[in-house]
């Protein structure tokens, strides 16, 4: 059978795996730097796109820079007067932080500990070779952890699960669409062009039994996802669901069924999703599973499976994820700390405070552009969070990281 491949070719970012390198042998740039950019900018500054002129994906075209900054992308020694540094250490409210925070799902910049990895290379020189092993134990750490499990993008992440195969299947007989259609089952085409359908009886839940799901048969072959939670189905109707041979997803959450269905079910070889969410599915019924070597992803939250016996199918059918619910139970005791003890306080940068001319309070700060001002008072501290750039002239000790 021929397989399709649907991708979504923009957000595919090439991944290359290689084993982890020693720190010895690792580049800092080539082998922490560069991956960072590659989950985190390249979807914006690569080949397909190249917003501001600048991208990101080759050492050489990094310190070409971009439409503003050109040269001053990376002024080797100085942080302040580069603009990458610059750039990626703004707050997410910033209008020219980088990556621009379009979203919380989408969102994905350079933690601190990044930031001062990415401080450090300039600042030394941006050396194209000095290894992990050669960087000060400050960000050798952090380096480490990126070499043993290089970063992934959230959108390289989404574009992953996009990837779905789908087989070619023949197209449905009009006959056994009208038939279908006036269950009031919901079916649209996978993808557009495709003649795989997903079925949905959500609209009908109410009334969809094992005498309606009987008619299903006529679309067997091209039904690849199929839901039929909350229905009435029991499992005399999942029984007569046999001949859809080519289900890749399958939805009985919330329904009558029990272990027998599953004996169904097992026949499903390609099956890669299957959701028992809320049945009265036990052990006895999960046992039928292990021959599923397609499948991906179990929801079992709300059955009567054991923690045991879920964890055996795991071991049988490597690869799949298994939700039980049990991961939501609490797992550590969260420690009681007393306040004020969790964290020291950021040392202000200043001692006079810029509204009111008198010493500063330590504890009313405010962090404006990475840095850390004092007021006097709170009254202070909030006309000064409100409109900083009002005030920050009268902070002497205030430095620009760069003239914007
Ligand atoms: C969602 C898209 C997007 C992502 C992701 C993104 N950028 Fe940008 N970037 C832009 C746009 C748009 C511009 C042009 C406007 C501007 O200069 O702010 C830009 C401009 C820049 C510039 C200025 C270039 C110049 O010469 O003017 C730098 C530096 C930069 N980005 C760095 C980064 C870094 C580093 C990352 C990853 C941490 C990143 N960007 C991620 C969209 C993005």
């Amino acid at each position: 059978m021929k397989t399709i491949y649907l991708t979504i070719p923009s957000l595919c970012l090439a991944a290359v795996a290689f084993g982890a390198k020693s720190p010895e042998e690792a580049k800092v740039y080539a082998d922490v730097i560069q991956p960072l950019f590659n989950a985190k900018c390249v979807s914006c500054h690569g080949e397909v796109k190249q917003k501001g002129k600048l991208r990101l994906d080759t050492v050489e075209n990094l310190f070409k820079g971009g439409k503003g900054a050109k040269a001053d992308i990376i002024v080797k020694g100085n942080i302040e007067d580069s603009e990458l540094t610059y750039r990626i250490s703004l707050p997410k409210d910033d209008d020219d932080v980088m990556p621009p925070f379009e979203g919380p799902d989408t969102f994905d910049p350079f933690s601190k500990a990044q930031q001062e990895i990415v401080n450090w290379w300039v600042k030394d020189g941006a050396s194209l070779e000095k290894t992990v092993a050669q960087a000060p134990a400050s960000v050798q750490e952090e380096m480490k952890k990126i070499l043993a499990k290089p970063p992934k993008g959230k959108l390289a992440k989404k574009a992953e699960m996009k990837v779905i195969k789908l087989p070619e299947v023949p197209a449905v007989s009009p006959a056994a669409l009208a038939k279908l259609e006036s269950t009031g089952v919901l079916s649209l085409a996978i993808h557009k062009g495709s003649n795989a359908l997903t079925l949905n009886a959500l609209p009908v839940q109410k009334t969809f039994g094992d005498k309606e799901v009987a008619s299903l048969g006529s679309v067997a072959a091209q039904t690849l996802w199929l839901n039929l939670g909350k229905t009435q189905i029991t499992d005399a109707g999942v029984a007569s669901l046999a001949s859809l041979k080519e289900l890749r997803r399958l939805h009985l959450d919330n329904t009558k069924i029990t272990d027998k269905a599953l004996a169904t079910v097992a026949k499903f070889t390609h099956l890669e999703y299957l959701n028992l969410y809320g049945t009265e599915v036990t052990d006895a019924g999960l046992a039928h599973l292990k021959g599923l070597k397609n499948l991906k992803k179990l929801y079992l939250w709300k059955t009567k499976v054991t923690k045991e016996k879920a964890e055996e199918l795991k071991k049988a059918l490597p690869g799949i994820y298994i939700n039980t619910g049990w991961e939501n139970e609490p797992v550590a005791k969260v420690v009681a700390v007393p306040e004020g003890a969790a964290k020291p306080a950021p040392k202000p940068i200043n001692k006079i405070c810029p509204l009111r001319g008198k010493p500063i309070n330590p504890n009313q700060t405010v962090t404006y552009k990475e840095q850390v001002i004092a007021l006097c008072c709170g009254n202070c501290k909030a006309a000064f969070a409100k409109e900083p750039e009002k005030y920050i002239s009268k902070v002497p000790e205030f430095k620009l990281a760069k003239d914007k």
